[in-house]
């Protein structure tokens, strides 16, 4: 089977893990945390490609550029998460599989934060357990891609 490539989309604020709020989301850097995503999709035989991007149009940009070379998306669009339409359509007409994902615990959060408009885009999410959460939606990904 061709190994399956899997597009990684961070989106603002998330550039600057490691240094913003441990409290919510951990000590790793961006960096780190991509290094162990990477580490777990290759034991499971699939390549990454990583976006980060604080600007929204620039994510839709990345769905759009990526959609026809990968198998599927892991998105923790930050903040836009929560207000993003324009999103929401770039991830239904992305057209393959999107896990959502987040660090923090949404709903232990802010009653804002617990309201995702991409939710109904994607086939499973997963938070609130910071960088271990991303293996979990890294399985569902692929299980879903496989179906
Ligand atoms: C986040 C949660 C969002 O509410 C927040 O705006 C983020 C990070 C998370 O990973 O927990 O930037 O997506």
């Amino acid at each position: 089977m061709t190994p399956r490539t899997l597009l990684v989309l961070h989106g603002p604020n998330l550039n600057r893990l490691g240094r913003r709020d441990p409290a919510h989301y951990g000590t790793l850097t961006l960096p780190q945390l991509e290094a162990r995503v990477a580490a777990w999709a290759a034991e499971r035989g699939a390549r990454t490609v990583f976006v980060q991007s604080n600007h929204e149009g620039a994510l839709i940009d990345a769905l759009q550029h990526h959609a026809g070379t990968v198998d599927g998306a892991l998105v923790n669009l930050g903040a836009f998460t929560h207000t993003s339409y324009a999103l929401h359509d770039a991830l239904l007409d992305f057209g393959k599989p999107v896990v959502e994902v987040h660090l923090s615990r949404l709903a232990e959060r802010e009653a804002w934060r617990q309201v995702s408009v991409v939710r109904p885009a994607c086939v499973a999410a997963v938070d609130g357990k910071g960088a271990e959460g991303y293996r979990e939606a890294l399985d569902l990904l692929l299980r879903a891609i496989a179906d």
